[in-house]
């Protein structure tokens, strides 16, 4: 059973295949979290040790009797504000008295196999009844009547566990919910780095590395997105531990807007992680018998380093979060006019785009911005999401008819969130924008964010683009989102309602991307904010791809990629061949083979090699699809570990076939050049793709090939293909 009771030690047990999470009921129904790490068996259990040696400075409950106990101490599974426990807190509650002590003990739990569904959230999902146990622990604080229902679901098999909580007010006042964090994890010990993914527009998810010390180590985001600058991604990574060995806690979170997670190392040594909406600027207000449900954290616990600890997050979210057509269906290999043409096109120029990427074998055309309104550049028309007839005469039927005949398929962008002061919409509605009455509001890239908590606002916007999409043959819309929330206030939410807005906005935007998805299940929908600012689990679950950066330099994009990689999988990876300067085209197409492949460039300006290029890698793409989108991946030399090279795997899942690629960052005189592979069966024969020559797996990942008499100049590439007998 992946969740077991022992009665007797009042434990529950959540087993994976190679995890083991334990909460104990304490005396007084405290919750505990004694365990966190490889898995471990039933019996014997004589207990955990707990740290018991303090000082008068960390105070017991005194109505605990059990051994020497504080709640400044012991591993507290979900502790509350105020009430003895100078860590960092997993929730607090004020109540209608003014006072925000919050104190849960046990009430009651329930297993069962399935896993409920988030109001209102994304979350991972069971395809099937057995595929994974939901546990269900009820607490309640006596004093206020505030309930918390911890919900914690195991996916056995995939080595991995949710966690979430709903607070129920089963009081008669109301009450405000100051922090509210998803999960809380306790570790006995300090000795990790924590690994996380840092930006800014054109350079997403940069892998930094911090130790954890004394004190917080924390990464977060106030922007109203989950945004460029911090992924909502941390592993802790014990000391000595690596890319293919040792323990690695991973922790991400099914949530697109304001995140925090937090490690807190304490004076003990030992380690609490906390992971949820992010406190700064946000308060619920919950009036009796109402309820909030937080996003879903994700866990992963592997000892056998980072690369599993991705791989696990990719087969996690393949099978349970992305959803729809496009999760088993093969995506249209798509060419996009944002870098060919930026505003500057019509009718004609699309064609001509689409038939010379018909003669190469693209498969999509997919209009960017510039075709509403009147916009022509970046400065108006947001909200106005009807068709501009000067650039597309006859209106977007012509052209998607004309595109059709070739053969091709049609796609198009929007910007749902955002609304141009210089817009038809803005002027008739000037309250629809997030604004803050008497206050200079900021704007950046010339747009105002519309306010998605407003249900009228999204009917409007919905209906707009509900007359576009069900009017004409469209198979993919591209949803962008340029800027971050200001002055986040609504016209329609007053005190003391006001910080709930910007949770309210993301479940707004949840709820348009949820009636898009709904009312067209087969257009296939690919997320993007300027780039990759919102490449987080919570967009995947609407989306099953990302735009992942603006950056669409191969050697540039390699660091964007691989941190990218840590958990998100390579089929939810936007990547495109540009025209960019720095590389040929043979390294273009090797990078952007890791995503979901496409093009980005005006076909008309191609060389005549470049043509035929372009026709080999899209033979290429057909040919390796399923090992790429299927596949497992190995990241072999990291940017953060190499500023010379990096190359990767990508490995088929029953190891009959690998894909080696191999890029040159930095040109160095390279005499021996050793690889040894990773992920092959051992006992397999693998032939190398064009030659005769043949290698045991166990050969290949232990003694390696020379590489070096490959090219080994400033961005060259090659990959090395392997087939077994
Ligand atoms: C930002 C996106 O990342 C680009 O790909 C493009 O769609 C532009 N926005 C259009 O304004």
């Amino acid at each position: 059973m992946p969740i077991t009771y022992l009665e007797q030690e009042k434990i529950f047990k959540l087993d994976t295949a190679g995890s083991t999470y334990v909460v104990q009921v304490f005396d007084q129904g405290i919750l505990l979290c004694p365990y966190y790490g490889a898995k471990i068996p039933d019996t014997p259990f004589d207990g955990f040790c707990f740290r018991d040696w303090f000082s008068s400075f960390s105070p017991s409950n005194a109505s605990v009797t059990s051994g020497s106990y504080s709640s400044d101490v012991f591993p507290l599974e979900y502790s509350g504000f105020g009430v003895g426990d100078f860590r960092k807190t997993a929730v607090a509650i004020r109540n209608a008295d003014g006072n925000n002590c919050t104190d849960f003990r046990y009430v009651s739990h329930r297993i069962y196999a399935g896993k409920p569904k988030l109001k209102d959230l994304p979350a991972t999902y069971a395809n099937t009844g057995d595929e994974c146990t939901t546990l269900e622990i009820l607490t309640r604080d006596n004093t206020t009547g505030a309930e918390a229902t911890l919900i914690y679901t195991v996916f056995e098999k995939l080595s991995a566990m949710t966690k979430s909580v709903r607070i129920a007010n089963t009081s008669d006042c109301a009450m405000d919910i100051e922090k509210v964090y998803s999960a809380s994890v306790s570790l006995n010990d300090m000795d990790y780095d924590m690994y996380h993914l840092y930006g800014r527009w054109n350079a997403e998810r940069n892998m930094s590395v911090s130790k954890l010390e004394h004190g917080h180590t924390s990464i977060s985001s106030t922007r109203g997105s989950s945004s460029h600058y911090h992924n909502p991604f941390a592993a802790l990574v014990r000391h000595g531990a690596g890319e293919d060995q040792g323990e690695v806690y991973g922790f991400n979170l099914v949530y697109s807007g304001n995140f925090d997670i937090t490690a807190d190392c304490d004076y003990y040594e030992t380690t609490r992680v906390n992971i949820g909406i992010n406190p700064d600027g946000f308060t619920w207000h919950l009036d009796a018998g109402e309820e909030f449900q937080t996003p879903e954290a994700v866990l992963v616990y592997t000892n056998e380093g980072l690369g599993e600890m991705s791989r696990i997050f990719h087969r996690l979210y393949m099978n349970n979060l992305i959803r729809g057509k496009y999760k088993t269906e093969k995506r249209p290999l798509l060419i996009n006019s944002w870098e060919a043409a930026y505003f500057d096109f019509n009718t004609d120029k699309l064609v001509s785009f689409a038939e010379r990427a018909k003669e190469v074998g693209i498969e999509m055309l997919v209009m960017d911005d510039g075709w509403f309104g009147v916009r022509n550049s970046d400065n108006c028309s947001l909200g106005d999401w009807y068709v501009n007839e000067d650039k597309l005469p006859g209106g977007l039927g012509v052209l998607i008819d004309r595109v059709n005949a070739l053969g091709l398929k049609f796609g198009i962008w929007y910007e749902p969130e955002m609304i141009s002061p210089d817009s038809d919409i803005y002027r008739a509605h000037p309250d629809w924008c997030l604004h803050v009455p008497n206050r200079d509001k900021s704007i950046a890239r010339r747009q105002y964010v519309i306010d998605m908590s407003r249900e009228d606002v999204r009917d409007n916007i919905f209906g707009q683009m509900y007359d576009v999409l069900s009017k004409y043959k469209i198979d993919y819309v591209k949803w962008d989102f340029n800027r971050n929330l200001t002055e986040a206030g609504s016209a329609l939410l007053g005190a003391p309602h006001g910080e709930e807005i910007f949770h309210r906005f993301v479940l707004g935007t949840y709820d348009l991307m949820n009636r898009l998805t709904t009312a067209f299940p087969d257009i296939l929908l690919e997320n993007c904010s300027g780039g990759g600012g919102r490449f987080d689990p919570g967009m995947l679950y609407y989306s099953p791809q990302i735009w992942a950066s603006d950056n669409t330099d191969a050697l540039e994009r390699i660091a964007i990629q691989f941190g990218t990689s840590m958990c998100y999988p390579a089929s939810t990876m936007g990547a495109h061949v540009s025209m960019s300067r720095r590389t040929g085209f043979a390294t273009k197409g090797n990078v952007a083979m890791w995503g979901t492949f496409g093009y980005e460039l005006d076909p008309n300006r191609l060389s005549e090699k470049d043509v035929e290029l372009v026709k080999e890698q899209v033979k290429e793409y057909h040919r390796t699809y399923d090992l790429i989108h299927y596949g497992d991946l190995y990241r072999v030399t990291c940017p953060w570990e190499n500023s010379y090279r990096s190359s990767w795997e990508f490995v088929a899942p029953d190891k009959s076939e690998m894909l080696y690629t191999d890029v040159t960052l930095r040109y160095y005189h390279c005499m021996k050049y050793i690889v040894r592979f990773k992920g092959l069966d051992p006992e397999k024969i693998y032939r190398l793709d064009g030659t005769e020559q043949r290698y045991s797996g166990a050969f290949l990942m232990n003694a390696g090939l020379n590489l070096s008499r490959y090219p080994h100049s400033t961005g060259d590439s090659f990959t090395l293909h392997f087939y077994a007998e």
